[in-house]
């Protein structure tokens, strides 16, 4: 079953270019219109609640930037275990959009049950379509991953992402935000994704080179801005769920509000930063940790790392991707280090110690 590969993990995580390329058929017809059901009109909306848990709420945070940017759409998220005892009051004119993997989480199923009768809809973002979620969400949208057995999830991952992300594009739409020409750009930057996944997993060997190195390490910081700031968050949880290293991820603009004290030479620090709109502010978060002497790899893209390589202890070179959808590609050499650095370490990469892979008590 694991077709080859060491872990599940590993073969999930190489999986995901043509898991990915199934749930773009499913969203986007071939001439780069979406396919979602015709209920979904987002032009009344007054606001859109994402609640989920753990990497699927890092998902929704990933979301939150998309559906802001492409859509202007305000965007409140909460994970799941605060959000259904806060009680928050909901506008009517709005949705509540819940992703999980399993569809059975307690917590993300406690707050859609608290939504159903506060809010317009409640759309279910599942991998089991079979799921408690699926069924009593007033709409369930599948991701398409297939069965995913690691407990640390990969390709779920980022096929919430690209739901999510097509989600954001059929609202832009809708709100009148994006222009067919827009729309038409960004299905052809989503349908780009496969091929930078392909590339991107190119580098699993250098990255398991590296990880001899990380395995060492007790603390590792995670640093990004904008739309990868999420996905910092998201590489130390995986780094920490499966390696046991202390991990901790940081927009770049708030090391200096604290985190920076951790600096030192034995802290490896892992910046993802494509050559976007606010490189420069994160390079020079980023040198601000080599000033200190910590151990900076730095993850993107030819012309970042021509920019601003000089002084980092590694690098990784990534394709160019549209900028929006950098998360989705990125997330693989996110995950690719936290599996290698944990393979380093010999710890159980599908079966980490403490955890559920469905966490159907709260
Ligand atoms: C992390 C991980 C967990 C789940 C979380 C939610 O790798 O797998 O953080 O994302 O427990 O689970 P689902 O998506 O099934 O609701």
């Amino acid at each position: 079953e694991k077709a080859g590969y060491k872990h599940f993990m590993a073969k999930e995580i190489a999986e995901q270019p043509a898991v990915l390329g199934d749930a773009l058929r499913h969203y986007l017809r071939p001439d780069g219109s979406l396919n979602l059901p015709e209920e979904l009109d987002f032009s009344g909306l007054d606001r859109l609640t994402l609640v989920a848990c753990g990497t699927a709420y890092y998902a929704c945070a990933v979301a939150k930037y998309w559906f802001e940017s492409l859509a202007r759409l305000p965007v409140e998220i909460d994970v799941a275990s605060e959000f259904r005892y806060r009680e928050p009051p909901l506008p009517a004119k709005s949705w509540a959009l819940f992703v999980s993997q399993s569809g059975e989480t307690a917590d993300t199923l406690a707050a859609l049950r608290y939504c159903a009768e506060r809010v317009e809809k409640t759309v279910a973002v599942i991998n089991v379509p079979s799921s408690t979620m699926a069924r009593e969400a007033d709409l369930a949208l599948p991701i398409h991953a297939g069965v995913e057995v690691g407990v640390a999830s990969t390709k779920a991952f980022t096929c919430q992402l690209l739901t999510l992300a097509v989600l954001a594009l059929k609202a832009g739409r809708d709100r009148g935000v994006l222009s067919e020409a827009d729309l038409a750009a960004h299905a052809d930057a989503l349908r780009a994704l496969p091929g930078l996944m392909n590339t991107a997993l190119g580098l699993s060997d250098d990255i398991a080179r590296l990880a001899e190195s990380l395995a060492e390490a007790q603390d590792v910081l995670f640093l990004g801005r904008g739309p990868l700031y999420p996905l910092a968050l998201e590489g130390a949880l995986k780094l920490k769920e499966i390696s046991y290293i202390h991990a901790e991820g940081y927009a770049s603009g708030e090391l200096k509000h604290g985190p920076i004290a951790l600096i030192e030479r034995s802290v490896p620090v892992i910046v993802f930063a494509p050559h976007d709109r606010l490189f420069d502010k994160t390079v020079s978060n980023m040198q601000e940790v080599m000033a200190r002497h910590g151990q900076v790899l730095l993850v993107s893209d030819a012309k970042g790392l021509q920019a601003a390589e000089q002084g980092t202890w590694a690098r990784l070179k990534l394709p160019e991707v549209a900028e929006p959808f950098a998360p989705i590609l990125y997330a693989l050499p996110a995950q690719l280090i936290a599996y290698h650095t944990a393979c380093a370490k010999g710890t159980d990469v599908d079966q980490p110690r403490n955890l559920a892979k469905s966490v159907t008590v709260e």
